[in-house]
């Protein structure tokens, strides 16, 4: 029998994925999102508009719901009429920079409109609770791979604070209704329909365009660059994967990762940590183009490298992600240019 799954932030980079694949398993699919103007919201449209296609074309079953995470009424109201069996929560204000612009929509949408959402699933008993955090959890940590049994208690922006507390939220929902939750701390994810605010999309427009690109802390930082493919690859298995209590787990030594209530925080990142110019580079050979390079000091809030230790992922699923950076920019740039220049 099929279950009920609801996505929130589905018509956001990696919501949109995951319905396009879910929908390839004839799941039944809820999706809601606020359309908010954070960024372009053509793109969101346009990939609402490529859900629409696909699934008709199919005649699968999905309905998509315009709406916000802060509003209790319409989540209580679609709970009830929906009744998911699983929650994958990737609706939030994302975004390191914009948190020192606007703090408030991190508070409203990442505590707030998160809570609401937790709240339904413990009134209507979801199965399984999926949701969205972040590498940025690691904030000041120098200790390089990040391990998800790192203390993670030094964030350096309210985004990263709003993320930690998500899984600090969901572990008392968990311990509290016996709720499921699984905590995915996603390392810079990219590829075709990403999000225009990310260092991939800013610097092709802007490559494309004879522009110059900003390159922070004068090019020295590095990320886990992991491409949307095998973030989908993760969250699609972890359908059958809910989180459980941990038999080993020691009170008086406790893993920040799991609990005796059924609670799991994992890393989804590519094991890589790839200098940002030599990921510039790449992306100039794939378009055949140079940038012209414009450095600047290192940025309040953001951190120089990002890299995942993903045993804990490949422990758990039997994957971790794998794709080479040369493969997904490839992927990424015939995507750029269809959906751009042509
Ligand atoms: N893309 C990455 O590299 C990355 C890295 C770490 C964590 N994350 C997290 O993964 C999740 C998905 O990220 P994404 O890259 O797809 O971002 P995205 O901005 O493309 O998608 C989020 C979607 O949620 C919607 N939304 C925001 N607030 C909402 C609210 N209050 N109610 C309903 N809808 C709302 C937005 O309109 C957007 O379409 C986010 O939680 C983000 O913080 C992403």
């Amino acid at each position: 029998m099929s279950r009920k799954i609801f996505i929130t932030g589905s018509a956001g980079f990696i919501g949109f994925h995951l319905c396009k694949k879910l929908f390839e398993r004839n799941e039944q699919i809820v999706g809601l999102d606020n359309m908010n103007t954070y960024y372009d919201v053509k793109l969101k449209e346009s990939r609402l508009e490529e859900l629409n296609l696909y699934s008709s074309s199919k005649d699968l079953e999905w309905e998509f719901i315009k709406g916000d995470l802060e509003d209790k009424d319409l989540l209580n109201y679609l709970f009830n009429k929906y009744k998911p069996d699983i929650v994958f929560n990737l609706a939030a204000q994302a975004g390191v920079r914009y948190s020192l612009q606007n703090p408030s929509a991190y508070i409203n949408s990442n505590i707030v409109g998160f809570n609401n959402l937790l709240e339904c699933c413990h009134r209507y008993q979801v199965e399984n609770f999926i949701f969205a955090s972040s590498s940025s959890v690691y904030g000041g940590n120098i200790k390089i791979p990040f391990s998800e049994k790192d203390p993670v208690d030094h964030p350096v922006s309210l985004y990263a604070a709003t993320k930690k507390a998500n899984e600090l939220i969901a572990h008392t929902y968990s311990h509290l209704y016996n709720i499921p939750c699984t905590g995915l701390r996603f390392f810079t994810v990219y590829g075709p329909w990403g999000r225009p605010d990310m260092a991939p999309m800013m610097f092709t427009k802007s490559i494309l365009e004879n522009k110059p690109i900003d390159i922070y802390n004068q090019g020295h930082m590095s990320r886990d660059f992991t491409y949307i493919d095998d973030i989908i690859e993760v969250m699609i298995r972890l359908i059958d994967k809910p989180a459980k209590p941990d038999k080993t787990f020691i009170r008086d030594n406790p893993n920040p990762d799991t609990s005796w209530a059924p609670y799991k925080i994992l890393n989804i990142g590519n094991s890589n940590s790839i200098n940002l110019m030599d990921f510039i580079t790449t992306l100039e050979t794939e378009l055949n183009k140079k940038a012209i390079k414009n450095f600047l000091p290192m940025q309040p809030g953001d951190v120089k490298i990002t890299s995942a230790n993903t045993n804990s992922i490949a422990e758990w699923i039997g994957f971790r992600p794998n794709t080479s950076l040369d493969k997904g920019i490839q992927e990424f740039v015939r995507w750029y240019k269809d959906y751009y220049l042509d």
